[in-house]
């Protein structure tokens, strides 16, 4: 392998490796074969899924170089010996559902802020032994945080200098995390980079989220959930494409720098609906017009050439990418009706039962 080959960071901590992203960001880094290790920390919450490091765990090359640890990110006495042995932190933990921030916000401070200031400490205090020589270099973080900190964005695109407007539960606490993580920059001259990734799909999705609880829901004929009017509008990123741009900016990224991650497939929700229905050959007649979230952001939208002029560009087309998570979908049901059982149940109800009981025709 040639020097310009090998990563920087060789060692790496993948906080949230069990959820969606997170776990495709460790599936490809250790697919590619350079010699990257991996230690994944997650808490096992209801989106955790240890199913989805099964492809690592099951390749004996790939297993070799990876280990998993059960635990918090807001738990010091976990995460500081983790941190002691990497030479990056990639932190993807988070409770990342709107809807859940709405019912439960407190969670999400918990992990989305708390978390974040925890796993900081713990590489300021490696930036400490590294200036008294007892480690080579102090380990860089990244933060991957999202669109929904910029708020609703009802014309043009946000870039990464705009403020941040955030307006619920969930995009307040992560615009939290990373104002943290960018005062470590300011503060102690900490090595840090921030991501804002678009809205994600693609394969291993918990299907609490739009695609995967229309695409399941639609297999079983069952009702489909449009908040409000459907005319609110998101950029869908595919799944690899975003993990890609976080390996990117991990390895090029310059240090106190914040990266839009965007699809550029800037869709409203009934357009990602009907093309979902026609992929499965079920009828719109599903659809259902329920009770809108309250404080529903309207449109999200980011200008991402900052992290093109980087080197980056995302590969799939939106209804490609969308194709192939139907595919997925309809070959892993024993993956998404395990999570559809237990607690589900519990949260459908307080989320649906009502919206549903009230719904009117969607109208096409
Ligand atoms: P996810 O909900 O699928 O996974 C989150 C993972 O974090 C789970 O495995 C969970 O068990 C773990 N976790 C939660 N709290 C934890 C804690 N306190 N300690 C350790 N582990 C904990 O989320 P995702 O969709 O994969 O999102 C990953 C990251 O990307 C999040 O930070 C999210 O804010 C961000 N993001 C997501 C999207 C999207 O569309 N999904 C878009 C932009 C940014
Ligand atoms: P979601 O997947 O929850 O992502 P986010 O809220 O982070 O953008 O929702 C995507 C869009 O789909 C959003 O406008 C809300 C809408 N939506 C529904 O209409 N019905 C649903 O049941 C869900 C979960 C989302």
């Amino acid at each position: 392998m040639s020097d310009a080959q090998r990563p920087h960071f060789p060692r790496l901590l993948v906080t949230g490796g069990a959820g969606f992203i997170g776990s495709c960001f460790v599936r490809d880094v250790l697919a590619r074969k350079d010699g990257t290790e991996i230690i994944v920390l997650d808490k096992m919450t209801y989106a955790g899924n240890r199913e989805n490091l099964d492809p690592v765990e099951s390749d004996p090359e790939l297993a070799a170089r990876f280990r998993f640890v059960q635990g918090d990110i807001a738990d010091a006495a976990v995460v500081a010996p983790l941190v002691a042995e990497v030479d990056a932190v990639v932190n993807f933990a988070a409770e990342s559902h709107v809807d859940r921030s709405i019912l439960d916000p407190e969670a999400f401070l918990r992990t989305d802020v708390m978390g974040v200031h925890i796993l900081l400490e713990a590489c300021r205090l490696e930036k400490e032994r590294a200036l008294k020589g007892e480690r080579p270099a102090a380990p860089r973080f990244l933060q991957v945080s999202t669109d929904e900190v910029y708020g609703s964005v009802e014309t043009g695109e946000s870039r990464e200098t705009d403020g941040l407007e955030p307006r619920s539960p969930y995009s307040a606490a992560k615009a939290g995390g990373e104002l943290l993580v960018r005062s470590y920059f300011v503060t102690y001259g900490m090595d840090v980079v921030v991501t804002r990734g678009s809205n994600t799909y693609g394969p291993y999705h918990h299907p609490e989220k739009l695609i995967p609880l229309f695409i399941t829901n639609a297999i079983d004929d069952q009702q489909l959930p449009l908040y409000g009017d459907g005319l609110q509008r998101r950029d869908w990123l595919y799944v690899a494409d975003h993990a890609g741009a976080i390996g990117h900016v991990l390895e090029h990224g310059v240090s106190g720098e914040t990266y839009n991650v965007a699809g550029d497939n800037e869709r409203t929700n009934r357009e990602v609906v009907t093309a979902l229905l026609a992929d499965l050959g079920k009828p719109w007649s599903l659809v259902r017009q329920v009770q809108d979230r309250p404080g529903h952001d309207r449109r999200y939208a980011m200008d991402s050439s900052k992290l093109r002029a980087l080197g980056w560009t995302n590969k799939m087309p939106f209804e490609q990418g969308l194709a192939t998570t139907v595919d997925w979908y309809r070959d892993h049901a024993d993956w998404w009706r395990a999570i559809k059982s237990g607690d589900w149940k519990d949260y459908y109800n307080r989320q649906y039962a009502t919206r549903l009981a009230t719904s009117s025709e969607a109208g096409k």
